[in-house]
C-alpha cells in the first residue's frame, strides 16, 4: 500500500487538477463567414484568380501609412524597410504616399534592384554585408545607376569590417558613406560607445575614401520586456543613453556641419511609436506595421490594421474528418471536440500563417502539415465549398510574401493591380 504522505496528497491533487484542466471540453468555434472576407473572395473570383495568392488591401495599407506618418514628430524622417515590403510596386506606393526617398535594404539582389529602379533613393543597409558583396555591387551596377551608389550608406559593425571597406574604397577610388551600427541593448553586434568606436570614428575622419554618414541603433527587444519593475522603461532609457553617448563621441570627432547632416536611424515597427521627438533619432525605419502580419499584433501597434492575407482555394470540402488508419477513433474525437467535425483540403499550405476565415479552422497535427494539399478542420457550422477561398494572416511578411508570385492588390471590391515581388534571398 502506498503511504499517504502530505507530498503524495499534493502530487495526487495536482494530477487530478491537471486531468480536469485537460478534460475541459473545447467549444465550437465555427460560425458564419465574415463579410469582409466574402468581399475579398468575390474580388478574387472576379479577377479569375484560382491559386494561392498574397493579397494586400490597399485602403488598409493607406490607413497604416497615414497612421505612421501622422505619428512622426516635426523633422523626423521615415525610412521604408524594404525586406518587410519586398515588392517594387509596394515600395513605390509607400514612397509616394509617405513622401519619402529613404529605404533600408538587406541583401545584394535587393540593393542592386532598388539602385536601378529608384536611383534617386537613399539606401541604408540594415545589416552589414560581406565586403565581397559590396565589391560585386560596384562591379555589376549598370553605368546609368552609378548615381544610386553614391546614395548608399554601408553599415559597419566592427573595425575589421571597416578596414575591409576602406581597402575596397581605396582600390576602386570611391568614397563610401559609412553608417555605424550601434548596440543599444539588442546585443546583435555593433559598436558600443568607447575605445573601439573611437578607433572607427578616427579612421573614418582620417580617410579620404570614407565619409561619416551616421548611426543605426535598433531596439526591437524593448517591447518584449516586462513592464514590471520598470524594466521596459529602463531598457528604453538605456538605449537612448547609449545612443547619446555615441553621438557625443562623434561630435567630438567631426565638425558641427557633419553632425548636422548625419543620419541618426533608430526603431522598427515594434518601437517607432516610442519616438516622439528628434532628440536622439532623426529618422525611424519601419516596414511590417504597414501590412501587419500577426507577429506585430502588439499593444503599441493597435492603431495599425491587418492589411495582408493569403487567400487559397478549397480543393475538397468534406462533411466529416477521417484519420487514415485511426477511423475507429474519429467519432469519439469529434464528439469530444466539435472543431474536428468537418474537413477541407486547400490548394497549397504549410505557410507561416494562421487561418482566419472561415472562422474556427485549425491545422490537424495528427494528419500533419502539407505544402501540396493541407488539411484544415472546422466545426459543424463550417460552410465552404470547393473553389471558395480560405484566408490566412501571415506571421511575418519578409519570407512569406515571396512564396506566391505577384501580390494581388485589393481595393474597394476589386483586384486593381498585381505587384511583382523580389527574388527570394536571405
Ligand atoms: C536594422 C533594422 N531596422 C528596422 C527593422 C524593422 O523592420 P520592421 O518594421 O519590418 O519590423 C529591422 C527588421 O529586421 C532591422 O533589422
Amino acid at each position: 500500500m502506498p503511504k499517504l504522505s502530505r507530498r503524495n496528497l499534493i502530487l495526487g491533487g495536482s494530477a487530478v487538477l491537471g486531468v480536469a484542466a485537460l478534460m475541459s471540453k473545447p467549444s465550437d468555434k465555427s460560425g458564419p463567414r465574415d463579410a469582409y472576407y466574402l468581399e475579398l473572395q468575390a474580388a478574387l473570383t472576379k479577377a479569375n484568380i484560382a491559386q494561392p495568392t498574397l493579397v494586400i488591401d490597399r485602403a488598409r495599407l493607406n490607413a497604416n501609412i497615414d497612421t505612421l506618418v501622422g505619428h512622426l514628430p516635426d523633422g523626423m524622417g521615415y525610412r521604408i524597410v524594404a525586406k518587410s515590403l519586398p515588392s517594387i510596386g509596394l515600395i513605390e506606393h509607400i514612397r509616394s504616399r509617405a513622401a519619402t526617398d529613404r529605404l533600408m535594404t538587406f541583401n545584394l539582389p535587393m540593393l542592386s534592384e532598388l539602385s536601378q529602379t529608384m536611383p534617386e533613393a537613399s539606401q541604408l543597409l540594415g545589416k552589414p554585408l560581406p565586403v565581397r558583396a559590396a565589391k560585386t555591387y560596384f562591379e555589376t551596377l549598370p553605368v546609368d545607376a552609378k548615381r544610386a551608389a553614391e546614395q548608399v550608406q554601408w553599415l559597419i559593425d566592427s573595425n575589421d569590417r571597416l578596414q575591409q571597406y576602406s581597402e575596397l574604397a581605396e582600390a576602386q577610388a570611391l568614397t563610401l558613406q559609412i553608417n555605424i551600427e550601434l548596440d543599444v541593448g539588442l546585443h546583435r553586434g555593433g559598436f558600443e560607445p568607447g575605445a573601439e568606436l573611437q578607433i572607427a570614428l578616427n579612421q573614418i575622419a582620417a580617410s579620404e575614401h570614407l565619409a561619416f554618414a551616421g548611426f543605426m541603433g535598433y531596439e526591437p527587444h524593448i517591447p518584449a520586456l516586462p513592464t514590471t519593475l520598470g524594466w521596459r522603461d529602463k531598457a528604453l532609457q538605456g538605449a537612448w543613453k547609449t545612443y547619446q553617448e555615441a553621438l557625443d563621441q562623434a561630435a567630438a570627432t567631426f565638425d558641427a556641419q557633419t553632425m548636422a547632416s548625419i543620419t541618426r536611424n533608430a526603431a522598427g515597427s515594434p518601437t517607432y511609436r516610442y519616438y516622439e521627438d528628434t532628440a536622439i533619432a532623426n529618422e525611424i525605419s519601419a516596414g511590417s506595421c504597414l501590412v501587419k502580419p500577426t507577429h506585430f499584433d502588439s499593444e503599441l501597434l493597435e492603431p495599425h490594421l491587418p492589411a495582408s492575407f493569403i487567400a487559397t482555394p478549397v480543393i475538397k470540402s468534406l462533411p466529416t474528418t477521417r484519420m487514415p488508419g485511426l477511423e475507429f477513433a474519429d467519432a469519439a474525437k469529434q464528439s469530444w471536440d466539435p472543431n474536428y467535425s468537418k474537413t477541407v483540403f486547400i490548394y497549397g499550405g504549410h505557410w507561416l500563417a494562421d487561418p482566419v476565415d472561415p472562422p474556427g479552422l485549425s491545422y490537424n497535427s495528427t494528419f500533419g502539415r502539407s505544402s501540396n494539399q493541407e488539411m484544415l478542420n472546422g466545426g459543424p457550422d463550417l460552410d465552404i465549398a470547393a473553389d471558395e477561398f480560405v484566408f490566412f494572416r501571415p506571421h511575418q511578411s519578409e519570407a512569406v510574401f515571396l512564396q506566391f508570385g505577384d501580390i494581388a492588390v485589393y481595393d474597394d471590391g476589386e483586384i486593381v493591380d498585381m505587384w511583382p515581388v523580389f527574388e527570394a534571398s536571405a
